[in-house]
């Protein structure tokens, strides 16, 4: 018995200083060209699909994925965020991204037939030591939704082409990718005032109000530019029709953005009115941005505006929708 324990405590110990020798003296050749030893690679991409195939989101939480304008809004994404590694549909990587180990597939390949929940969790958390980045907003798991949403119309075939305004041609056009096509989740930018939407450039570039979607487009143009973006949009012309809440009984809502009740505050008194108003203007924003927004407030994923995260605080789910439905119906 004390000779197995003797042989077995050697044989660690050989192990470790041979691990010890790998490591401090460099053995373990690292070079992409070389790839790996056999089996290596069957066992590291064996791991990644059971490792998400065991974590992957419920897709209780998950939207309508056939939804035009969330499939817009991933296209627009997946176009400076994704197409570098994954190339744009139907075409190939460029040389350079073939020589990556692991090579990230075409897009095409990628999307194989994971299901979209698995396709959000690897969109979301990324994958270790791959390449394959992560999010670039923490708990923004519902904006991972309009990227899954493009994968699964580009599966489907329905998905159309890419934006072709990217950030190195003039950055009105890029940001008009998405904001040019109000609706869905894209908010509309007219109706603010300069100061407040560089404002809002600043804090998405900063990570103080977290976006994956807005921190990329801010990051890919220069931030002497901001100021002037600013004003060009705040002064756009708004969208003819604008999304109304047709059909919707907003009369809840009108009483709870008018009165309040003891637990939440009236929103008029913040969101309405005459400058200097202490909030942006939601008449006319669209419906499934403000629903959207006032979620993230009221649970603490937004938390750059004291006053606002107090004010949705007590809010539910019902008062949400009515909210979002009524000021959505107000010119
Ligand atoms: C810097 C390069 C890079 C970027 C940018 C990138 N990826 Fe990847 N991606 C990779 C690599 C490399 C892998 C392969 C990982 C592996 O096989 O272990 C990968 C894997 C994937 C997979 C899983 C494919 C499989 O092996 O089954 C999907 C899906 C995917 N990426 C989608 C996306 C989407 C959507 C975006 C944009 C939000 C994106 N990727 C951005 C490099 C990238
Ligand atoms: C890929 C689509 C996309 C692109 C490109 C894009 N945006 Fe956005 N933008 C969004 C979405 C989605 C939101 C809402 C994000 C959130 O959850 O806060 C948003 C929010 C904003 C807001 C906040 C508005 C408000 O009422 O709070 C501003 C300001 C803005 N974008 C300006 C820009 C500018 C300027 C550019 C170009 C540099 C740009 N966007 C490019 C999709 C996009
Ligand atoms: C005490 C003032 C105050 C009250 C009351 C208030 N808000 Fe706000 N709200 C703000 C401020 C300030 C912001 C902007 C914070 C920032 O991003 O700088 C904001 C932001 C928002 C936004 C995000 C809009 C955008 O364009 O990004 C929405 C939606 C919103 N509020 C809805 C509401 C609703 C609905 C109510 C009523 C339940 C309400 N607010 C009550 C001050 C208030």
């Amino acid at each position: 018995m004390r000779r197995m324990i003797q042989t077995l405590a050697a044989l660690a110990l050989l192990g470790l200083l041979g691990a010890a020798a790998v490591v401090g003296l460099g053995l373990y050749n690292v070079s992409a060209q070389v790839g790996h030893m056999p089996g290596v690679s069957w066992v590291l991409h064996t791991t990644f699909r059971n490792s998400v195939k065991l974590r992957a989101t419920s897709m209780e939480a998950a939207p309508d994925l056939s939804d035009p304008d969330l499939v817009a809004l991933g296209a627009g994404h997946y176009a400076t965020a994704c197409a570098p590694c994954h190339a744009s549909p139907g075409t190939d990587r460029s040389a350079t991204m073939r020589a990556m180990n692991p090579v990230p597939p075409r897009i095409e390949e990628a999307i194989g037939d994971w299901a979209p929940n698995h396709l959000h969790w690897i969109v979301e958390n990324g994958v270790k030591m791959s390449g394959m980045p992560a999010w670039p907003a923490a708990h923004r798991g519902d904006e991972v939704w309009a990227v899954v949403a493009y994968l699964v119309a580009l599966r489907e075939g329905t998905a159309g082409d890419l934006p072709t305004d990217g950030p190195e041609g003039e950055a009105r056009a890029y940001c008009a990718t998405c904001h040019g096509r109000v609706g869905g989740r894209v908010p509309r930018l007219d109706l603010q005032d300069p100061g407040y939407l560089a404002a809002q450039l600043r804090a998405y570039a900063d990570g103080t109000r977290p976006s994956g979607i807005m921190a990329q487009a801010v990051s890919l143009v220069p931030k002497a530019a901001h100021a002037e973006l600013a004003a060009y949009f705040a002064s756009a012309e708004g969208p003819e029709d604008v999304s109304a809440a047709t059909g919707a009984d907003t009369a809840e809502g009108a009483e709870l953005a008018q009165a309040g009740t003891r637990e939440v505050p009236a929103c008029a008194a913040c969101h309405e009115g005459a400058e200097p108003r202490k909030g942006p203007v939601l008449d006319g924003q669209t419906r499934a941005f403000l629903d959207q927004q006032l979620r993230l407030w009221r649970d603490g994923t937004y938390a750059h505006d004291k006053l606002m995260s107090a004010a949705a605080q007590e809010l539910t789910d019902d008062d949400i929708a009515a909210l979002a439905a009524y000021y959505a119906g107000r010119r």
